[in-house]
């Protein structure tokens, strides 16, 4: 998890929202402002991150632009800062029918998955949350990286409800995901809807 921190004091978690997002509005690093960083340690790390700060540093972030590719970046590298254990966390977004790579943090994945294919192209033709623990005992999943063992796909929908694209997030163990990690990204999600694509 993210620890927001003075220098010499301790302060809550959301103390360092509004520097935040003023440097992102600056186009200044989020984590170089003086007296404050952002730090990393074991001791904060959870499987289960929080969700509610998660969703807040999001859209902070996302008052930066309401173009999807920096949002898109800046989310994916806030949920592999803050997740344990996961080894992936990206975006496919819907082109021509068929999902193709967008930003991410993690080893090279591929570039298009049709629809239907894979735990991403299932989410998106079924537009469903995709839970799914093993992963080598899922029909038809794409190996873009070796190590990992289970992932969860939430579908992303835009202001006429179709699917716009998914969340992908991957980990080395198996059973990485359970119903809190799908409550918290389904309301991430919620929030990239919400602040990118909104109804016109
Ligand atoms: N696991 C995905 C493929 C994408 S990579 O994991 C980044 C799938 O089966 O849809």
């Amino acid at each position: 998890m993210l620890n927001y921190r003075r220098s010499d004091t301790a302060l809550p978690l959301r103390a360092g929202l509004p520097d935040l997002a003023a440097r992102i509005r600056q186009n200044l690093p989020p984590d170089a402002h003086a007296g404050s960083e952002i730090i990393h340690t074991p001791e904060v790390l959870n499987m289960t991150p929080d969700y509610s700060l998660l969703c807040e540093q999001l859209c902070a972030l996302a008052e930066s632009s309401r173009d999807p590719i920096p949002v898109l970046a800046n989310a994916s590298a806030l949920l592999y800062e803050a997740m344990e254990n996961v080894n992936w966390v990206g975006f496919y977004l819907v082109r021509g029918g068929a999902l193709l790579l967008g930003p991410f943090q993690g080893k090279a994945a591929c570039v298009r998955i049709e629809k239907g294919r894979g735990v991403c192209g299932t989410a998106y033709a079924q537009d469903a949350v995709q839970l799914v623990p093993d992963v080598h005992a899922f029909p038809g999943h794409i190996a873009c990286d070796s190590a990992s063992n289970s992932e969860i796909v939430v579908p992303i929908h835009g202001p006429e409800g179709a699917v716009v694209g998914v969340l992908d997030i991957d980990s080395v163990l198996f059973d990485r995901f359970d119903a809190h990690d799908r409550a918290g990204l389904e309301e991430l999600v919620s929030v990239l809807e919400r602040e990118l694509f909104p109804p016109a």
